[in-house]
């Protein structure tokens, strides 16, 4: 997730406009910059790795010729964050400059494509494509709109990209398919940007680019065409009546609302990852004399349900650890025959970076997945993934951690397939249920929201909630229990559901709220138990139950409904965002700030 702004303004130098808008999309990303602008038949590119402040102190991003131009601040998703893979982009012969947010899933075909005609590529962006495929068409004798919709057409994945011509020094041409694009109006400017916060402060009179389409910018206006059908699209501008901080929010009163409404989309991005990286992590898992699945928070919240996504489908036995206690509990063990995936979505967390170079002196092969290309952890891992979840600003972590939880699934997937160890159809079926992910993400956020509001009323003033879930959703449990407590701060307590009569069931009296993780799998005769269990005691009763699930509604005192066919090695995916939306909005009822929470940080640097 990266943000892209640029505009055409009808007098005086766009670049200060450019560094300006940038600076207000930096919450998208904010590893590298750049800009360009086309002047007397020459590009002016500026870029290098950095935030913005950092590059603007040495190069000047104010300092550059013409009314034409368009910017960048990123957040890598392929190429570490170094001055070379910084946007824009160009050609071979520096005649067009690209910007682009999004993810080309083709990209290494259409590179070799490329490459084999001659085409010599500066960067390891996925991006550059799109730089050379427009120049391959203009070489063919295309105007720059014709060039670009043509390169657009053959590329998969998603992308909201800008593109300046020495050639044609009048326009800009963007284009969109599910990476966001608005453009601002004004009698002197046009503006385009990933997000309407970016050109808030001088219009707020925006036109919002749908998927599928092409827009053509100039001093006089702007057209809109379907790169389909090249048919036009009328749309007239509407009026954005929000303050320069919901802005930021894109609208959200906060951004870990926000967030937790972006997981469609970053989970659809999760499923763009690079194969490569992918299948060389299964390799090394697959070799290893024993696994240890190691972090800390919510990360280790993800390895716990990975230790269950490993065994029950690569029948790989794994050990999800703590990264604080890593050392502790199994310093002497770990050996040259260990190996370590460590996830961290900063990839800067102290307790886990430390139990990194505790195995590195033992010689342990050592894995990284991460949300932060270019973090510490990216650095010291032998092979490493990056999640794609784009830049997560609430300290609350959230669109994070299913992301996490759709890599780790794609991993163990991987390897049931490389092992053997469950049928060719049962992975197929897995692999299309993880595709649908997304979708019913989208629809649980969509229709249950109301419900969790009204739910958050009436628990909020609870003095302690029990989570509690069996198998695979004990992690799911163990996410929303810490969900609720690190920003509400009320006193929650996580269990494997099996261990309520051993203990912690003697905390029940009339009206205990306890939260039950309950999709319909193998452990959901024994769960019934274990809500009438508590129930026997005047427990208040909530479960996350699949869809029809009148066994278990008919336990409950309130019900949240997951569609039903979710297989339970995915169900923490979607039976976890609820348990982020109720804590979020009790969260509110209490009168808390969920996105800056007392006594924590975002990226906990400290041991
Ligand atoms: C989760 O909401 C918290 N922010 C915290 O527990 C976090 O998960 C933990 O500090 C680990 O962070 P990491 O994934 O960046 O390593």
């Amino acid at each position: 997730m990266c943000g892209i702004f640029g505009s055409i303004l009808k007098n005086g130098n766009v670049a200060p406009v450019i560094h300006a808008g940038l600076k207000r999309l930096e919450y998208r990303g904010y590893d590298s910059v750049g800009e360009a602008t086309v002047h007397d038949g020459q590009l002016h590119i500026k870029k290098d790795a950095g935030k913005i402040d950092d590059v603007h102190a040495v190069l000047n991003l104010d300092d550059m010729p013409g009314r034409v131009g368009i910017g960048h601040t990123r957040w890598a998703t392929h190429g570490a964050p170094y001055q070379v893979n910084a946007h824009p982009h160009t050609d071979c012969v520096e005649e067009i400059a690209v910007v682009h947010n999004g993810i080309i899933e083709n990209f290494a075909d259409l590179k070799l494509e490329l490459e084999n005609s001659g085409h010599v590529f500066k960067s390891k962006t996925d991006t550059e494509v799109i730089a050379h495929l427009i120049e391959g068409k203009l070489k063919e004798g295309l105007p720059l709109i014709d060039a670009v919709r043509a390169a657009a057409n053959r590329l998969d994945g998603s992308y909201a990209l800008a593109v300046i011509s020495i050639k044609e020094p009048d326009k800009i041409v963007c284009a969109r398919n599910e990476s966001p694009l608005t453009i601002g109006i004004t009698d002197n400017a046009i503006y385009f940007a990933s997000d309407i916060p970016a050109f808030l402060p001088l219009t707020n009179k925006a036109v919002i680019i749908e998927n599928g389409e092409l827009v053509v910018l100039r001093q006089e206006g702007y057209e809109i065409r379907r790169l389909a059908d090249w048919t036009v699209v009328p749309r007239q501008p509407e009026m954005i009546d929000w303050d320069p901080e919901m802005a930021e929010k894109q609208g959200y009163p906060h951004f870990m609302l926000k967030e937790i409404s972006e997981q469609p989309a970053t989970l659809r991005n999760t499923l763009r990852l690079q194969d490569q990286y992918l299948e060389l992590m299964t390799e090394f898992l697959d070799r290893a004399g024993e696994v240890f699945l190691v972090a800390a928070g919510t990360s280790y919240h993800a390895c716990l349900a990975a230790s269950y996504m490993f065994s029950k489908l690569a029948f790989l036995a794994t050990h999800p650890i703590i990264s604080s206690e890593f050392v502790e509990q199994h310093g002497k063990s770990v050996n040259i025959d260990s190996t370590i995936l460590f996830v961290s979505q900063s990839g800067e967390t102290a307790d886990t970076l430390s139990a990194v170079d505790h195995a590195h002196l033992r010689a342990a092969t050592i894995l990284g997945l991460t949300n932060v290309i270019g973090s510490t952890l990216t650095r010291v891992s032998r092979v490493y993934v990056c999640q794609q979840s784009g830049p997560e600003i609430g300290v609350a972590a959230t669109k994070t951690f299913t992301s996490q939880l759709s890599v780790l699934a794609q991993l163990a997937l991987r390897l049931a397939k490389k092992r053997g160890k469950v049928s060719h159809v049962e992975i197929e079926f897995l692999e299309s249920k993880l595709k649908q992910i997304p979708d019913i993400a989208g629809t649980i956020l969509k229709k249950h929201s109301e419900k969790i509001q009204l739910l958050a009323k009436k628990y909020c003033d609870k003095q302690c909630f029990f989570f509690l879930g069996r198998g695979i959703s004990s992690a799911t449990a163990s996410e929303g229990k810490l969900k609720l407590m690190e920003i509400s701060y009320i006193p929650a307590i996580a269990y494997p559901a099996g261990e309520s009569k051993h203990g912690p069931i003697s905390l029940i009296d009339s009206g205990f709220p306890v939260i039950f993780v309950c999709p319909k799998d193998d452990t959901h005769k024994t769960i019934v138990s274990n809500i009438m269990e508590m129930k026997a005691r005047g427990a208040s009763i909530i479960v996350l139950c699949e869809e029809g699930d009148e066994e278990i509604k008919s336990l409950a005192d309130d019900f949240i409904e997951i569609p039903e066919g979710v297989p339970e090695i995915l169900s923490p995916i979607l039976y976890v965002i609820p348990l982020q939306t109720l804590a979020y909005y009790i969260t509110l009822e209490r009168g808390h700030d969920p996105d800056m929470p007392r006594n924590l940080a975002k990226c906990v640097t400290v041991k």
